[in-house]
């Protein structure tokens, strides 16, 4: 904001336009703030040379595209990531600069946002990343992530909000709505099909447009459509032949055509590949593309881009006129005038107590209670004189590594530590490694300053663990995954769903010296649980960033009830996933996505396959009760909409929220359909006995399915089922009505 309105002044100035002349010369239409952007694009357009129009299209550095400085167009900025701003970084490295003005709030991982079902805390979460981006003076925030979680091994799930396209759909709105709100443009990616790791550049998924417009680009179309998107980063990987960063079908027919998309499509970094295919298939911004950037070519490694040099080269030997340009500019200079160059943002903020506060809350709601029997949790602090903390992951920081969403960050409170800071007067508190997972504490020059090196054997490891818990009223073993290759990490994706670092070893002996351990599993995918039966009390705790220890203390001792559903379903097998029984998961080339339709609970529902833990699902301190389900009208006519109503009342002792779940079935259909699809959700606050009738509105929209052969959303007339519940799982009451 200063950069550009010093640049505004002196600009007035070279114009010959001064402060303090009284008849003052109007400043021309591309700069006035008071103009349509539309004129000012075509003002600025109508000035802008051959050259300045290629240079507008593509990167000048790693992370930021040039202006027009000539005309005091600004240039624009962007940043990781999606949980929080990336420090900067060298001009055209990945490493960091070191400067010391960049640490930053790490916001919890998407996955856990995604598990509060709460559109309020996507807004907060937005609200507070875009004032942090704001304040770092950058243009483009390179996130949120929304891609389907269709594996539990993908290594990027825990960027993105689950399974469901209903749930992801609604909780992206908001996120984007409110980032946007400080100037900053969100740049929702990675469209589409990203849905792995290993092989992202070169994989091709296979899907019908069924299960592509049903699961993949619902909340993509919901960020365009409602959020509102300024920006969208096209994928690495291939759809139907073209890389989806110039993806004909993908970026001009359905984001473009179809959906009305008028922001600038952003490739990923190194995801451009064709020149001819970036001029005509939707590409607009060319980011990354595998350069140094400053030692190819002769003068600036950016003009070998795709989109410079030999764009330029084309246009001048008259293959290409300038019509695919203009359209290029003009979607570039309407993303730099909703950002960089407009004159009523916020000012933003950094670190403040208001962002570390949201963190914290997102991260208490987003906390999913999976299993507590005997009422094991909250820990009674009462009774209890020791807990035994065990486990690599009570204690690393999972702030930084990962890939891009990398941070470095002002504060990071482990789980050990917020502990100890929230019972540590009243109860003594002990601390066993228990294993040894991940000893790195250096990304991209970031360094944690942990040192976890331990050259223990795994049984001594164990075996110190064990008499610890032996000693101890309470155990909780913090473990899961973590930032490294092959664990929830960008690139890579996981080997198998099992633990690693031979946890279950560990857990196993745990429970031979406790009946009542408490297992908090820290990750970003659903992992397997051989030992589920024996250990009584489950947490899924996510990578909950700067607030992590403190969000999860405050729920294991009760200062919060949890009230997190999981935004996907933890198979007991890999094999009872439909991307690792009826489809390929992982390759070269095409990747058939053979389960179609069937992602996550759609799969357990069509085959019977009993999950161990379900989507939707989430435990609370207290009980919920749901009364008989209710609809306004037995017949719902084609365009119109029923109401349904359930009484949901709290019948336990203290206060709760409950996320309310609505399904559909569609009972007769012409086409193969998912048993039920998640259609509504409210999250209710309810103190002891306290009774809220909750409503949901079905309309057409909600009954429809994708007809790929009128190309269109189709609600066939027929019965069709409203099941409420409290998880996919749990449902606790239903009622039929018939579409006419
Ligand atoms: C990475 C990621 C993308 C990120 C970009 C810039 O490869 O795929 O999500 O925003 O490059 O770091």
């Amino acid at each position: 904001m200063k950069r550009f309105l010093s640049k505004l002044v002196a600009m007035g100035l070279a114009l010959g336009l001064s402060s303090c002349s009284c008849n003052e010369p109007k400043l021309p239409d591309y700069l006035n703030p008071e103009k349509d952007i539309e004129v000012r694009i075509d003002d600025a357009m109508s000035r802008m040379t051959l050259d300045e129009k290629i240079a507008i299209i593509h990167a000048q550095s790693k992370f930021s595209s040039a202006g027009v400085p000539r005309l005091g167009i600004a240039e624009l900025w962007t940043t990781d990531g999606p949980h929080g701003i990336r420090p900067e970084v060298l001009w055209d490295e990945w490493v960091q600069a070191g400067w010391t003005n960049d640490y930053c709030v790490a916001f919890p991982a998407l996955t856990a946002l995604a598990a509060t079902w709460n559109t309020d805390m996507a807004a907060l979460y937005g609200k507070s990343i875009g004032e942090e981006a704001r304040y770092r003076e950058k243009d483009v925030l390179l996130g949120p992530g929304v891609n389907i979680y269709r594996s539990p091994l993908n290594g990027r799930n825990f960027e993105y909000m689950g399974e469901d396209p209903y749930l992801a759909s609604r909780m992206v709105v908001p996120y984007v709505k409110c980032v946007q709100k400080n100037g900053v443009a969100a740049c929702v990616k990675h469209y589409a099909l990203n849905n792995s790791e290993t092989y992202r550049h070169t994989t091709e998924p296979v899907v019908d447009d069924r299960t592509l417009y049903e699961i993949y680009l619902p909340a993509f179309k919901a960020a365009v459509q409602e959020g509102g998107a300024w920006s969208i980063m096209g994928a690495y990987n291939l759809f139907r032949g073209e890389h989806a960063c110039h993806n004909d079908l993908l970026l001009n027919k359905i984001l473009k055509e179809e959906w009305g998309f008028d922001g600038a499509v952003i490739s990923d970094w190194g995801g451009t590949h064709d020149t001819r295919e970036a001029i005509t298939n939707g590409l607009d911004l060319e980011f990354g593309t595998w350069t140094d950037g400053l030692t190819m070519g002769k003068t600036n490694g950016y003009d070998v881009y795709h989109l410079a040099n030999p764009y330029k080269e084309l246009i001048k030997s008259g293959e290409f006129t300038t019509k695919e340009l203009d359209e290029k500019v003009r979607r570039v200079l309407r993303l730099i005038f909703r950002t960089a160059m407009n004159t009523n943002k916020p000012t933003g903020s950094l670190v403040s107590d208001e962002h570390i506060e949201a963190a914290y809350t997102i991260g208490t709601e987003g906390v999913v209670l999976l299993k507590n029997d005997n009422n094991t949790l909250p820990i009674d602090l009462i009774k209890t004189k020791t807990i035994a903390v065990i486990g690599e992951n009570a204690i690393k920081m999972m702030t930084i590594g990962g890939g891009s969403s990398s941070l470095k960050v002002k504060k990071e409170v482990s789980p050990l530590e917020g502990l100890r800071k929230r019972v540590g007067k009243d109860v003594e508190i002990l601390y066993a490694r228990g294993y040894v997972g991940d000893t790195t504490s250096v990304y991209k020059r970031v360094d944690s300053g942990q040192r976890l090196g331990d050259d223990r054997s795994e049984k001594e490891l164990i075996a110190e663990a064990v008499e610890m818990a032996k000693k101890a009223d309470v155990v909780l073993m913090f473990g899961g995954l973590n930032k490294a290759k092959k664990q929830d990490c960008e690139s890579t994706d996981r080997a198998e769903l099992g633990l690693p670092y031979g946890q279950d070893r560990l857990i196993t002996a745990l429970t031979e010296v406790t009946d009542n351990l408490i297992y908090i599993n820290i990750s970003g995918n659903a992992v397997a649980m051989p030992w589920i039966d024996s250990v009584p009390a489950i947490v899924q705790g996510w990578y909950l960033g700067s607030e992590a220890g403190n969000s999860l203390a405050a729920v294991l001792v009760g200062d919060v009830n949890p009230s997190g559903k999981l935004p996907f379903t933890f198979p007991v097998q890999l094999t009872d996933t439909g991307a690792h029984s009826m489809g390929e998961f992982s390759k070269n080339g095409e990747e058939n996505y053979g389960e179609g339709l069937l992602v996550g609970y759609r799969w357990n529902d069509a085959k019977d396959v009993t999950p161990l833990f379900a989507f939707g699902h989430g435990l609370s301190y207290t009980t919920f009760e749901y009364g008989e389900a209710t609809v306004s009208r037995k017949t719902m006519k084609n365009g119109g909409k029923v109401i349904i109503t359930v009484p949901v009342t709290n019948t336990g002792s203290c206060r709760g929220k409950e996320v309310v779940q609505l399904y559909i079935a569609d009972k007769k259909a012409s086409v193969m359909r998912p048993e039920k699809e998640l259609k509504g959700f409210v999250k209710v606050d309810l103190a002891p006995g306290q009774t809220e009738k909750v409503k949901f509105v079905v309309d057409t929209q909600a009954l429809s399915f994708f007809d790929d052969k009128q190309h269109c959303w189709v609600a066939e007339p027929g019965e069709f089922e409203a099941l409420v519940g409290a998880a996919s799982d749990d449902i606790r009451t239903s009622v039929s009505f018939v579409l006419k």
